[in-house]
């Protein structure tokens, strides 16, 4: 289970997990000529950023979105900063956003100047909770930032409905949720402007970073397209000030390689999660996700339990060979560089609480089903009491 080595005379010490909790080894498998070609192609033609395959996988992400434009990017950062931006949202403006969620979110609202509104979070769904949205909205509001976290949808109308009645623009973080649906239609296609990450842990994720914007809003795509490129709208024309988050021709190729196959792997993905509903099923104080439902078609990008004995699960899943994740072990509030903010233990009561109880366990593609099955054997020990440590 350990393996030890040196590399240059340092010694390095790596767990080797039977389970790891993310791989994408055999998720390359099956596309290793396709991707070897695409390489050598690109190689050949010797043009390395905003070339054919930018454009080509641009037009074929916003026809799967079913967006009238994509504009790719550096980063999911970058293409939330670049969508708020897009919206005229800076200082003076206040964003409202999940108290739980990955930092990057919170980040991207604080770069433009915005004033960052944390709002709670539904502990069943770990999504925004559109009940307690109203009540944040000041006149300074200018947008609202649902994130679909772990790939489950926010409930979408709710929030749509909300900012047409006040006003407010809707900018998606779809990083988590390429696939997912909210009532027949996609996440990441009902904001003003959304964005999605492609992280290689990702859904659809690269081999290293990337990102995208999707509106279909021609002013939004114009001012987006220019702005990732140093504000350029042709070569050596700047009329705005830009920053530069370019997605690279080797990136684009691995994405349009994976997007055809994406439903289909998120079918697995959903087969998978079947499993785990089916063999967690009263299980200690376990509390699975939302399996889904006729409006809700979630995506899982993750397989989020809640339990009271977090760690001490963790641990001893740890000791079976099985690697599990936090996401996330401290809630964006509490970590320091956000303390400038005010916010206090107990600030966010129930994004506290998930930090505390949440964990994510392997889901990744090509994960089969007698390792599931394997997980969810262990978990089940472990709360009978036959591993000995469940309090
Ligand atoms: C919900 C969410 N938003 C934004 C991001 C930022 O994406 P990236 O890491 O590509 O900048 C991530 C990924 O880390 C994420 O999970």
């Amino acid at each position: 289970m350990f393996k030890r080595g040196r590399v240059n005379g340092l010694p390095y010490f790596r767990v080797m997990y039977t389970i790891p909790f993310f791989s994408m080894a055999r998720q390359h498998q099956k596309i290793n000529r396709e991707l070897g070609e695409a390489f050598a192609k690109i190689v050949k033609n010797g043009w390395f950023i905003l070339g054919e395959q930018g454009v080509l996988f641009e037009k074929e992400f916003a026809q799967y979105q079913k967006t009238k434009y994509c504009i790719a990017v550096g980063n999911g950062h970058d293409a939330l900063f670049i969508s708020l931006k897009a919206l005229g949202i800076g200082l003076g403006d206040e964003v409202i956003v999940p108290s739980h969620t990955c930092q990057a979110t919170w980040l991207a609202v604080i770069n433009t100047g915005a004033k960052l509104v944390p709002v709670e979070v539904e502990s069943s769904t770990f999504n925004i909770d559109p009940g307690r949205i109203e009540n944040s909205i000041t006149k300074k509001t200018k947008a609202i930032v649902p994130v679909h976290l772990y790939g489950h949808p926010c409930t979408m109308d709710k929030i749509m409905t909300l900012a047409k009645r006040f006003n407010l623009y809707v900018v998606e973080d779809n990083a988590q949720a390429q696939g997912a649906f909210y009532k027949s239609r996609m996440t990441g296609s009902w904001g003003h402007c959304n964005a999605t990450s492609f992280y290689p842990t990702k859904i659809l994720g690269a081999l290293g970073d990337g990102g995208a914007i999707m509106t279909s809003d021609r002013k939004i795509a114009e001012f987006a397209m220019a702005f990732r490129n140093y504000g350029s709208e042709k070569k050596d024309v700047h009329a705005l000030l830009g920053i530069n988050s370019r997605l690279d021709e080797v990136q684009a190729s691995v994405l349009r390689i994976k997007l055809k196959r994406l439903s289909i792997w998120n079918e697995n993905r959903r087969k998978n999660a079947n499993l785990y509903f089916e063999h967690l099923k009263n299980v200690g104080d376990i509390q699975v996700p939302p399996s889904g439902n006729m409006n809700e078609k979630p995506v899982f990008h993750q397989f989020v339990i809640q339990t009271k004995s977090r760690d001490k699960l963790k641990k001893q899943l740890e000791r079976k060979g099985i690697e599990t994740a936090i996401h996330y072990p401290t809630p964006v509030h509490l970590q320091k560089a956000y303390q400038y903010l005010g916010y206090k233990k107990g600030s966010l009561p129930i994004a506290e609480k998930l930090s505390q109880n949440v964990l994510s366990l392997p889901i990744w593609l090509g994960l089969e089903a007698k390792e599931i099955e394997k997980v969810c054997k262990e978990i089940r020990k472990f709360y009978s009491g036959k591993a000995g440590i469940y309090s």
